[in-house]
């Protein structure tokens, strides 16, 4: 059976490609698209969820589509930056159509609700435990839906997280990630509630998204050789002009910092973790069951945000005292002298329930490439 998910999004470029591996995957089931601020303001950011969810809908290989979920949000699409390199701006005709009041989208259940409390609506009406929230950007919606309800927000089976960064740099700053910099007190109210227990949270930083990546020319489509025929088989379907647009001045951007001509996957790899895997206790199961490894692994890490820092504001602080890595340290340390901190630290170590559970392995970029350009494309 699909898996339900909610896609909490803060439409920029990996986010697009993200939600569209989304609704071309059988595998999930999408009940709602909830818009967030980050890569641009809240109420334009409702614009481009339209637009993708609108092309999903017309393009080839979405034709199968059950019906496209709601996006929440108030948006005026006709002001700001879009988030999406300007698309609005250089390719009007992808603007979604203006809707008088009370008219119905052709492609959407729009909702004028909070993105929060539609969250809680479907935890509310779905069996506890089956729905996954796939989190691409800041986490402030979560953490608003958490603080109106956490009985009803623990009745979520999983919270798949793109944010962080725990044992690399940061992209934002010297320390921290995007998603985290951005909401820092909503990442640290959601990852307590999880360190209490109250439900699941899988992660992936940009420790394991940033290796995740593909080549431009494998995204973006010639549109000029298109015009002209000459451009293999590749047909120019509205989606492809959409996101060839969307891409080509982030290509730019990256080239002039000196950048390989490839886009980081940061979204898409949470995507690919929610088809692929089921919450941690039924892939426990799986694997008590002798189920085969499917190529993902994840890991437990105890860690805190940090809100204020005046130079790691959305930093993830780990905590190493009495973990592998410190004990390397000791173990040296216990070469030259007694050695009498190991059980103190063991201690320490043995203390880590409720933990987040961080994406170390992934079956590889390849397969992700494979699979996004596949379903996307249908490359
Ligand atoms: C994250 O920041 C956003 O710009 C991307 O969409 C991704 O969610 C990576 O740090
Ligand atoms: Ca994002």
């Amino acid at each position: 059976m699909p898996r339900k998910i909610i896609i909490d999004t803060d439409p920029g470029v990996d986010d697009v490609l993200a939600v569209l591996l989304a609704l071309a995957s059988p595998e999930l089931s999408p009940l709602a698209i909830t818009i967030t601020f980050g890569n641009t303001h809240a109420p334009v950011a409702y614009t481009p969820a339209q637009i993708y969810a609108s092309l999903a809908r017309d393009s080839r290989p979405f034709r199968t589509l059950r019906s496209v979920p709601g996006v929440v949000g108030k948006g005026d699409s006709r002001h700001g930056t879009d988030g999406l390199s300007n698309i609005s701006e250089t390719h009007p005709h992808f603007d979604p159509p203006e809707l008088a009041e009370g008219e119905d989208h052709a492609h959407l259940d729009l909702s004028r609700k909070h993105a929060s409390e539609v969250i809680l609506d479907c935890l509310k009406t779905e069996e506890p435990g089956s729905v996954t929230i796939i989190a691409l950007g800041p986490l402030s919606n979560v953490a608003l839906a958490l603080r109106a309800d956490p009985e009803t927000f623990a009745r979520v089976g999983q919270v798949v997280w793109m944010g962080g960064a725990i044992d690399v740099p940061g992209n934002t700053s010297p320390t921290a990630e995007f998603n985290c910099f951005a909401d820092p007190y909503a990442a640290h109210e959601v990852l307590e509630a999880v360190k209490r227990g109250a439900f699941e949270m899988i992660m992936a930083p940009l420790d394991i998204t940033t290796p995740h990546t593909i080549h431009f020319d494998q995204l973006i489509h010639d549109v000029e050789q298109a015009k002209a025929g000459t451009h293999g088989h590749r047909e120019l379907t509205p989606l492809r002009e959409f996101t060839s647009a969307m891409l080509v001045r982030v290509r730019g951007l990256m080239k002039s910092f000196g950048l390989p001509d490839e886009m980081e996957m940061h979204d898409p790899v949470a995507v690919w973790y929610a088809i692929e895997n089921g919450p941690a206790h039924q892939a426990a199961a799986a694997a008590a069951a002798g189920a085969e490894d499917n190529g993902w692994r994840t890991k437990p890490r105890v860690f805190s945000v940090e809100r204020t820092g005046e130079l790691t504001r959305g930093m993830c602080v780990v905590d190493r005292r009495g973990t592998d890595e410190e004990d390397a340290v000791l173990r040296t340390k216990s070469a030259i002298s007694s050695g009498k901190n190991e059980d103190q630290n063991a201690k320490r170590g043995s203390s880590r329930t409720g933990a987040p559970r961080v994406i170390t392995h992934t079956p590889g970029k390849a397969t992700l490439e494979k699979m996004l350009l596949g379903r996307i494309f249908a490359a």
